[in-house]
């Protein structure tokens, strides 16, 4: 073969922590875990080394909020939701390595590492500060807990760690009319101790280092680009909260735990060893994180961009030796019916809901053809019914069909050597070709939506093909030719396949048993005696009506 001797590539598929504290959206499947999946798909048929991770992010006043609330333990709370994310996965094909949580004592001890090496370096030190305390409820008010008026939109519910209308990241003493979430009342400034990292060291190492780094989506540099040129600040790593990574020192003293943001990016590291420890290498990390040509993808919502384009390479360069992020992919907002589709504000489709009006591949075409990789894209149900059955099951679904059962009444279900092609069916096989290696292209550039579409536009070419050669008529003028074009679709279908398969797993699996497994990024061979066997529909038509949905969701009404 000329084809080089390919050099596996170690690529380590990282995607954003899910907050265990309430049910996830589509928003969040578009936005992160559909395109990681789709990218590691790819990269293991074309013979990379994938690790995919993440897990469950269990700390912070997320979880403890929502357990207050329901006046159950956080552990609780972490479980439940745990536990339905793991069933959503399986569910949605996201084909993980680990998926694990930021709750295990591996994650504990690699956060504590990582925190005593860079105090023993110099990047963290402790400080007094001033911080938010309810004279009510008689207890610090870290994050969460505190809620007022963003002072960058006006946005009234603003949290003291974010504001989820501008995505703004903030400080709790930067918002107007700070109030309790606790009590209501108004909070005094109290001091209080903290570790803080020292960011601020990083800021030139870090402008630099994102100057190198060639091919990122431009609204991700153009803001980081902003955070540098302001300067990083400080920050504290600890919180007053009982719930968290305990510190490695007892300094502060009681009810002090290391803060969320700073342990929930060291999942990528501490999942990466117990992955390894699981498969009975407990050095197999070191391939991803001690390598230089290894490749790290952090696919991650556009609210995250600080903590994987700053934040956490530059807890990476403190620490020294570990692995850089070589891109974070992040994605804009999917908006639904003009609303965010995020847990937080309860709006838009719950996964479960979602699942519950469509099946998991016509869900994941559906939000792999919006993806919002560049600009806030808008979706409606109306949207992605349209889309299944206009899209997937007009082009693709359909094409499958006709194919085999063409093959299967013409052909008598075996495939027979094709003979005498004419230029037409060559160039039909190039195409698709053509099309597997745009494809490729394009996701290597983590250019998804615009992969999915090479393999579509594919398989609207083998669908023109049929229409113009008309095998069905062919089959009584002349049946030799018929066979000719018939094997010819059946080898453009195998090919198309290959282009669809990161983006739809059930319905690539589903032809399994004609065409073998996916192995690799190409059109296989379609042997002679292959055996057709007569088709099942790959996909169901939506029935909006039948739903009783023909009118929700959709702007227009
Ligand atoms: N839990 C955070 C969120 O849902 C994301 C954490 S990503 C991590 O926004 F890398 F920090 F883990
Ligand atoms: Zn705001």
């Amino acid at each position: 073969m000329w084809l080089a001797m390919a050099v596996r590539v170690p690529v380590l598929v990282a995607v954003a922590w899910p907050y265990a504290s309430g049910s996830r959206h589509l928003g969040h499947i578009a936005g992160a875990y559909l395109p990681a999946d789709i990218y590691a798909r790819y990269q293991r048929l074309a013979g990379n080394d994938v690790l995919m991770v993440s897990g469950s992010d269990v700390h912070g006043t997320p979880i403890t909020v929502r357990a207050d609330a329901e006046g159950v333990t956080p552990a609780e709370i972490v479980d439940r939701y745990h536990a339905e994310f793991c069933r959503q996965w399986e569910t949605l094909g996201i084909s993980w390595d680990l998926y694990t949580t930021t709750g295990t004592a591996n994650h504990a001890a690699v956060t504590q590492d990582m925190f005593l090496v860079q105090l023993e370096n110099g990047f963290i030190d402790k400080r007094m500060s001033e911080q938010y305390y309810d004279p009510v409820g008689q207890r610090f008010l870290p994050d969460r807990y505190i809620e007022g008026t963003c002072p960058h939109c006006g946005f009234e519910a603003a949290r003291g760690d974010q504001c989820e209308h501008c995505s703004t990241t903030l400080d709790a003493t930067d918002l107007i009319e700070p109030r309790s979430k606790i009590s209501g009342a108004a909070p005094e400034l109290r001091p209080t101790e903290h570790f803080y990292f020292r960011y601020s060291d990083f800021t030139e190492r870090l402008e630099a280092w994102l100057k190198t780094r060639a091919g990122w989506r431009p609204h991700v540099l153009n803001f980081s680009f902003g955070w540098t040129a302001e300067g990083l600040q400080d920050r504290a790593i600890t919180r007053d909260l009982d719930w968290g990574v305990e510190l490695p020192v007892d300094d502060l003293g009681e009810g002090k735990r290391i803060y969320v943001w700073y342990d929930a990016v060291i999942g990528y590291l501490s999942a990466s060893k117990e992955w390894a420890s699981r498969n009975g290498d407990a050095d197999a990390w070191k391939r991803w994180w001690h390598n230089d040509d290894a490749r790290h993808l952090y696919f991650v919502g556009k609210d995250n961009i600080p903590f994987h384009a700053l934040f956490w390479p530059a807890q990476l360069m403190a620490y020294g030796g570990l692995h850089l992020p070589d891109n974070v992919p992040a994605n804009q907002y999917v908006t639904f019916s003009g609303a965010k589709m995020a847990s937080g504000r309860g709006v838009g489709l719950t996964i479960d809901e979602g699942l519950a009006l469509f099946e998991p591949d016509a869900l994941r075409f559906a939000l792999a053809a919006a993806l919002p990789e560049h600009a806030d894209t808008e979706v409606s149900i109306t949207e992605i019914a349209r889309r299944i059955n206009d899209e997937l099951v007009a082009t693709w679904g359909n094409l499958v069909h006709r194919v085999f059962s063409m093959a299967h009444s013409k052909l008598g279900g075996r495939v027979p050597h094709a003979t005498d092609r004419l230029p037409s069916d060559t160039e039909l096989l190039d195409a698709v070709d053509d099309a597997l290696s745009q494809g490729a292209d394009c996701i290597e550039r983590v250019e998804l939506r615009a992969g999915l579409r090479a393999a579509m536009e594919a398989a609207a070419r083998v669908n023109a093909y049929l229409n113009s050669t008309e095998p069905w008529k062919l089959a009584s003028t002349d049946p030799e030719r018929a066979e000719t074009v018939l094997v010819t679709a059946l080898e453009a279908v195998a090919g198309v396949r290959t282009g669809l398969a990161p983006y739809l797993p059930f319905s690539t699996a589903a032809l399994d048993d004609v065409f073998g497994p996916v192995k690799s990024w190409e059109r296989p061979a379609v042997p002679p005696g292959t055996a057709v066997r007569k088709p099942s529909p790959l996909f169901a038509k939506v029935d909006l009506d039948a739903l009783g949905l023909a009118d929700r969701g959709d702007p227009q009404g």
